[in-house]
């Protein structure tokens, strides 16, 4: 599957910036867009009203909907934490949050590794 990356500029951090298409409720993302140290690729899909941020963890990725959980505004993940620019709730790069007002953590999409891409579970 052919994806495009380019850099998206976000308050003074770039988080490299991953567009494809879902596949039978999933998408596919090479491991190697996480080479050279990157540890976060936002990740860009037509279909979906918002981004995911596709998250580099000791053993395992985290996929989160770049949606907040407070009304729904869409989120901008910096080098630190996820920032809502609606009303500033922030949140952390499991999901967590870390300033109100919202008060649930952001949704979470199931991950796997297969043959060296990463696939992200929609449903
Ligand atoms: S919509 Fe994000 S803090 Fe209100």
């Amino acid at each position: 599957m052919l994806g495009i990356s380019m850099l998206l500029e976000s308050c003074g951090t770039s988080v490299p910036l991953f567009k494809t298409n879902t596949h039978n409720d999933s998408i596919s993302i090479p491991v190697n867009e996480f080479s050279g140290g990157k540890n976060m690729v936002i990740v860009r899909v037509p279909k979906l009203e918002n981004d995911i941020l596709l998250v580099k963890k000791e053993d395992h990725f985290n996929a989160l909907n770049l949606r907040c959980t407070h009304e729904g505004y869409g989120l901008t993940p910096t080098s630190k934490r996820i920032v809502c620019s609606a009303h500033g709730s922030t949140f952390d790069f499991d999901g967590n949050v870390l300033k109100e007002p919202a008060l649930k953590p952001l949704k979470k999409f199931n991950t796997e590794i297969i043959d060296n891409n990463i696939i992200i579970h929609l449903t």
